[in-house]
């Protein structure tokens, strides 16, 4: 079972989340996680992940041009693959959320199966998906973990360990 953490990041949150997300999915050690940048995909990677994992920062309360010109232009097969979404942002009310939700539309758009694990997994929830506040408090680091973790253990759920 492959995991591919995709993001963007200008001065390093964005990617210190990545690391997060990647470290809670990799936990039980038998998921081969790896993140990449949108400006050096493994495409061999991401196209044999069962899931993929898409973050960036807020620009603007909306989700980075440089996030918006890979996933909008990108011909890699990712449809019917596990999709999850993150964001960093400045403050509370950036607009992460906002940002969160144009990714899952283009997730939806190529036909991957969106989840965030939201409220349905008890605390701490993920509504939309991991949320930091530049690269996260201790509480907003341990939640990106968690996420990861609770990510890897659906697609594991959905897909067995192949
Ligand atoms: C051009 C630009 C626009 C930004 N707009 C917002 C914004 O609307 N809301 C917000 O909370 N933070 C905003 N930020 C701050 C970043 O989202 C935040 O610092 C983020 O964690 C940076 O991630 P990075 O280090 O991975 O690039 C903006 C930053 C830049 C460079």
């Amino acid at each position: 079972m492959k995991i591919s953490i995709v993001y963007h990041s200008e001065t390093g949150n964005t990617k210190k989340v990545a690391d997060l997300i990647a470290e809670g999915a990799g936990l039980d050690g038998r998921v081969d996680v790896r993140t990449m940048s949108v400006d050096d995909i493994d495409e061999g990677f991401l196209e044999g992940s069962a899931a993929i994992v898409v973050g960036c920062p807020t620009h603007r309360g909306s989700f980075s041009w440089q996030m918006k010109k890979w996933i909008g232009t990108t011909r890699l097969k990712l449809a019917g693959k596990l999709g999850s979404v993150f964001a960093t942002e400045a403050y509370i009310g950036g607009g992460a959320d906002f940002a969160e939700l144009e990714l899952v539309a283009h997730l939806l758009v190529m036909g991957l199966l969106v989840y965030s694990a939201g409220a349905g997994r008890g605390q701490p929830f993920t509504h939309f998906g991991a949320v930091a506040i530049k690269d996260g408090d201790d509480a907003q680091k341990e939640r990106a973990r968690i996420f990861g973790q609770r990510v890897a253990e659906k697609a594991v759920e959905l897909f067995g360990r192949g």
